[in-house]
């Protein structure tokens, strides 16, 4: 070994022994008769100091070459520090060398290796490998084994088994586009990287294997965000013989267990009616009252109803219209006027509002405007559009709302799913600007009773079904319809709910899943109904509708974006720094330049032909 200890490992209790320590020159700072040099290695950071005057001329010679980032061993004697530092875990010592070499020397790092860098992402994405040397994104990862301990630890004492699942495979709908792979044995045909396991993992059950797991890597290719990275990793699972409330309560478990082992936290128990379980919320009720199938529930701030869409024409029961017929047109003409109240905030200027109105403007939520009405502390109500509303009507407003002196009363009017798209890009935005979505609280909860379907107008390149749009699955083709809803796949299919569940924690969707059909029949009206000729769905799934006629229990099962756990569990807003070598957000590592061209000779052994 080039060392006897780390560099975060010495204490008082070493002084006087001789170390040897090899690490990272972090800096060196020259006093002239004193000479200190920070070494760094993956544990920490020890103080090498040097009485210029005492020892030899060689080694001084020598220590004044050194500049950032050298990589040196150096053996000496661990002694009290005079001037102890409680900045560091090694603060109270110090090696006096006696004998430092140099191993390999560095060229100037392009950013400073601190915890704080001077380094822009593009910088840091490029030179990864100095970007990995620096604390937090070291913590990061480190985090990340944990959690993946954690979670094999948890599985493995439940039974499940850990396989693996082949990449070369073929296309599987998780409703990105495939990245493919040509195949030169099987020229002008192409392997596609798995959107998930999601075929194997039935196929798992099928063959008896009853609980599995893999940290596994995911490929689509989709546009890209802060939460999204076209190669990720899901903890993805599969179980045989449950019901949607086995897999709710397993992987409950199993969140509850992460988040105590790896962060001491016990989460509270959920909703009244249900204790120790995470609260649960319908799709539908989320779309309502957060108008969002994430909705970040660290704060309330529900959605109220002014005016309520008509269903087909016609006015439910409990739907409200408090704003038409007085002159205001974008209300008269709006299908839903809705908004939300924020606690405290009657007494945002005329500049935040401007700023707030500029904000859900913007093109990627496109509300035409904001309207709100002030419930002043002294009991006056004050609105954008005091022309329209009388004091009597605004009074309403602050029932239907559950207002209280010194709250904001905003509202947005227009199309319903755009309106409710928008408002909750509002309502989340208020929660930040209040303060009410601190990253040490940590709200789970499980959404169900997802559509199994939903319609889209857009044809696109892996469409099969009529031009004009088709039906897609919500959540993937093997999901199963909620029993009770099957004999509406014939005459409503819009409104068949799946046993289909997502985690949310924080307003991020950490994990989703489903009970899935197993039975061959269901599977081909499925795909039926999802545009797939007869022969498509045989070429495409014929592997999987097979083997349901061979004996295929009832299986469901999830997968969590395993990213997005860590990212979520070390406070961050995005998962690349909890990946070592992350692409950046045109899909490209900037580091190796990938993806490339490649060489004339390897197309043509392919039969690619490239388009001039
Ligand atoms: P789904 O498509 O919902 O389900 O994916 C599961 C979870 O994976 C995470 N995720 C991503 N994370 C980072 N970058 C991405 N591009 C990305 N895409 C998805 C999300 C998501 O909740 N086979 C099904 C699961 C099942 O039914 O069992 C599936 O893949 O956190």
């Amino acid at each position: 070994m080039l060392r006897s200890h780390t560099c975060g490992e010495l204490r008082i209790s070493n002084a006087g022994q001789t170390v040897t320590l090899s690490g990272w020159v972090q800096g060196v700072r020259d006093k002239g008769s004193l000479l200190w040099i920070d070494l760094r290695d993956r544990y920490g950071i020890t103080q090498i100091t040097i009485e210029t005057d005492k020892a030899s001329k060689e080694l001084v010679d020598l220590a004044r070459t050194l500049g950032r980032e050298f990589v040196i061993s150096v053996t000496g004697n661990v002694a009290e520090r005079y001037s102890k530092s409680d900045k560091l875990a090694t603060g109270d010592v110090e090696i006096n060398p006696e004998k430092i070499v140099v191993i390999n020397a560095a060229i100037t790092p392009p950013f400073t290796i601190e915890d704080e860098t001077d380094g822009g992402d593009d910088i840091r994405m490029k030179y990864r490998y100095l970007d990995l040397r620096r604390n937090p994104v070291r913590k990061n990862l480190e985090l990340r084994h944990r959690m993946a301990i954690e979670t094999r630890n948890f599985l493995d004492k439940l039974n499940f088994l850990e396989v693996e699942t082949p990449v070369l495979i073929k296309s599987t709908p998780e409703g990105a586009r495939d990245f493919v792979v040509p195949s030169r044995m099987n020229q002008g045909e192409f392997y596609a990287l798995p959107q998930s396991p999601q075929t194997f993992k039935q196929l798992l059950m099928v063959g008896g294997f009853d609980r599995y797991y893999q940290i596994v890597k995911c490929f689509r290719d989709e546009d890209l965000r802060a939460d999204r990275q076209p190669e990720f990793t899901q903890i993805d699972c599969e179980m045989a013989f449950v019901e949607q409330e086995d897999i709710l309560n397993t992987f409950e478990g199993m969140i509850r267990h992460l988040f105590k082992s790896v962060k001491g936290i016990d989460l509270p128990a959920g909703q009244a009616g249900i204790p120790n379980k995470f609260s649960r919320m319908t799709y539908a009720d989320a779309m309502k009252f957060y108008g969002n199938d994430k909705p970040d529930i660290r704060f309330e701030m529900k959605f109220v109803e002014l005016k309520s869409p008509l269903e087909g024409g016609v006015r439910r029961t409990g739907d409200v219209d408090l704003v038409s017929g007085k002159d205001f047109k974008v209300f008269d003409d709006a299908a839903l006027v809705v908004g939300i109240c924020a606690k405290g905030a009657a007494e945002y200027t005329r500049k935040q509002m401007d700023e707030l109105t500029e904000f859900i403007k913007r093109p990627q939520i496109g509300a035409t405007g904001l309207i709100y009405a002030r419930y002043n502390l002294d009991g006056t109500i004050k609105s954008s559009v005091d022309k329209f509303y009388n004091e009597g009507e605004l009074k309403k407003w602050v029932v239907a709302f559950d207002a209280k002196p010194g709250d904001l009363m905003m509202l947005i009017a227009g199309e319903e799913n755009k309106a409710r798209r928008a408002l909750s890009e509002l309502r989340l935005e208020m929660g930040t600007r209040l303060g009410l979505r601190d990253k040490n609280i940590f709200a789970c909860h499980w959404i169900i009773d997802f559509p199994l379907l939903e319609f889209s107008e857009e044809v696109d390149s892996t469409s099969i079904g009529e031009k004009g749009g088709r039906w897609h699955a919500k959540h993937h083709p093997f999901t199963s319809p909620k029993l009770e809803d099957v004999s509406l796949l014939d005459t409503d299919p819009g409104s068949v709910r799946a046993n289909a569940y997502d985690l949310v924690i924080n307003g991020v969707e950490i994990g989703g899943g489903s009970i899935r059909i197993h039975d061959k029949n269901l599977q081909a009206k499925m795909f039926g109904l999802l545009g797939f000729s007869k022969e498509d769905a045989q070429a495409q799934f014929g592997f999987l509708m097979n083997a349901f006629e061979f004996g295929a229990p009832p299986h469901g099962g999830l997968a969590f974006g395993f990213d997005r756990l860590c990212s979520l569990f070390g406070g961050a807003d995005g998962i690349r720094d909890f990946i070592a070598f992350p692409k950046n957000n045109s899909g490209r590592d900037v580091m190796i330049d990938s993806p490339s061209t490649i060489a004339q000779a390897q197309l043509d052994e392919l039969m690619i032909a490239l388009k001039k």
